[in-house]
């Protein structure tokens, strides 16, 4: 027996998934109890180099080798995109195949329809590669941790970014320097605007939800912002109040008024929690059960094998489900239902900050500050004050309030410019102190 295998794609993944496949054989059938077999694989160019080389006849440049191919009931798209992989996904979902897919740009914005139709026509999509690559994260919250009302998932989701601020916090470079190193070593893509930017990692955090509280929220109820701005003196400064800084993914299901809040902007942590710890291009997630705990998994976010560690795994599920006689009786989010969304407006949600203002160098700056502070609720946690900006001459004097919402903050910051004191525009970052929300 054997179960037959389509790939559309066999670029880096795509690649990954063959070698092991191929490599890894006897293994796969000891734990399956047949073999996997890889029919055919898509590409746009058969004639290019790839790092895994295919057996002769495997590539193909026409979809309809695999997508409705009836001798093939599990389709793995890792052609990235959205179309023609969102063409292919519902397609062969509606033709009867089960779909494997790493692509969490294509679910974070059709995952609805794509869920739907799979549902409908009684077929798989599984999609473990699309969030922190080899960690069994989708599982985990799927399967492992299903008797849990889930209160938070925290993530450190992109390795690209994790690298860049790992490499400013430890050696002090710039942000463009680090990004140059980044490329230079193939950790960042040569436009790495969807990585610094924080969109992946948006796309990632959209189906940690969707997982998490079974409610699939659109990418627009996610602000983000990416690491672009981030300056090596923050780190300096980070460091000196006990914390690191990291681009950290927040999903809290807030027990009081039953609203989500999301969070996907750089933050400090406590350097002593385990997500500080996470360097270079690691990923991490943890996520907080209302029975479990805390539960912690870290491990390689992205890469050759590690995607296709996670993509594998989600074929050898689905060729067991192909091989028995029932249709899948749960649904790929593990929810029976997807639930409407209550998002909290980010003016709403309640946050400690670490601001950094540039000022004048002359008695009362402090208490002017303190002040507008005061007036606006907000109370001071540490201060601290040290360096000179080269640039204006002022000083730096750093404030970590305790916990306010984002609306009080951002009107005491309006306050605040009006002071003739501030000789730059205040760095604002926030800081997660992981406390139950
Ligand atoms: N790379 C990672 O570490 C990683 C980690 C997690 C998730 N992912 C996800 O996995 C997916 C694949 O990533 P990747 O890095 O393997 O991408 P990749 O190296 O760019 O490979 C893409 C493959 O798809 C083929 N392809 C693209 N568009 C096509 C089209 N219109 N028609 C036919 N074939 C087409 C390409 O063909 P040619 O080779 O002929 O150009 C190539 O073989 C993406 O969704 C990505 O987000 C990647």
């Amino acid at each position: 027996m054997q179960t037959n295998v389509g790939l559309l794609g066999y670029g880096t993944v795509g690649a990954g998934v063959a070698k092991i496949i191929s490599l890894e054989d006897s293994l796969l059938s000891q734990k399956i109890g047949w073999s996997l077999k890889l029919s055919k694989a898509v590409v746009r160019d058969p004639e290019k180099h790839r790092a895994f080389t295919p057996p002769p006849g495997l590539l193909t440049t026409n979809p309809d080798e695999v997508v409705g191919n009836p001798d093939i009931p599990v389709v793995v798209e890792v052609m990235g995109g959205i179309e023609p992989a969102r063409s292919f996904v519902l397609k062969a979902l509606r033709s009867g195949q089960h779909v494997v897919t790493a692509n969490k740009a294509l679910l974070a914005t059709h995952g609805r329809e794509i869920f739907e139709t799979a549902l409908q026509n009684k077929k798989e999509i599984f999609f473990e590669a699309a969030v922190a690559g080899a960690i069994p994260v989708i599982r985990t919250l799927k399967e492992g941790l299903a008797a849990n009302r889930i209160q938070s998932v925290f993530g450190i989701l992109n390795g690209t970014t994790n690298y860049i601020l790992t490499s400013m916090a430890q050696e002090g470079t710039s942000f463009a320097d680090a990004l140059g190193e980044a490329q230079k070593l193939g950790y960042a893509e040569a436009d790495p605007a969807a990585d610094v930017e924080g969109t992946d990692a948006a796309h990632k955090l959209v189906l940690l939800t969707a997982l998490a509280y079974g409610v699939l929220p659109g990418l627009g109820d996610i602000r983000v912002e990416g690491i672009t701005g981030l300056e090596a003196l923050d780190f300096k400064f980070a460091r000196a109040l006990g914390y690191v800084i990291k681009l950290l993914a927040v999903s809290n299901l807030n027990p009081g008024d039953g609203r989500l809040e999301f969070l996907l902007a750089p933050a400090l942590l406590p350097r002593d929690h385990l997500l500080a710890g996470v360097s270079g291009v690691m990923n991490a997630v943890m996520v907080r059960g209302h029975a479990c705990g805390d539960i912690f998994l870290s491990g390689a976010g992205a890469g050759m094998l590690p995607t296709a560690s996670a993509v594998v795994g989600d074929i050898i599920e689905i060729a067991r489900i192909a091989h028995s006689d029932s249709p899948p009786t749960k649904p790929s989010l593990g929810w029976q239902n997807l639930k409407d969304e209550a998002v909290k407006p980010a003016g709403d949600i309640r946050s400690s900050y670490y601001l950094r203002f540039s000022v004048h160098d002359r008695p009362g700056v402090l208490s002017a500050l303190s002040g507008v502070l005061a007036k606006h609720d907000i109370s001071i946690a540490q201060v601290i004050q040290k360096g000179v900006n080269p640039e204006t001459g002022s000083v730096f004097l750093v404030i970590l309030t305790h916990a306010t919402p984002e609306k009080e903050l951002t009107a005491a910051l309006v306050e605040a410019r009006g002071l003739d004191t501030l000789t730059a525009e205040p760095k604002v970052i926030r800081v997660e102190d992981f406390l139950a929300v």
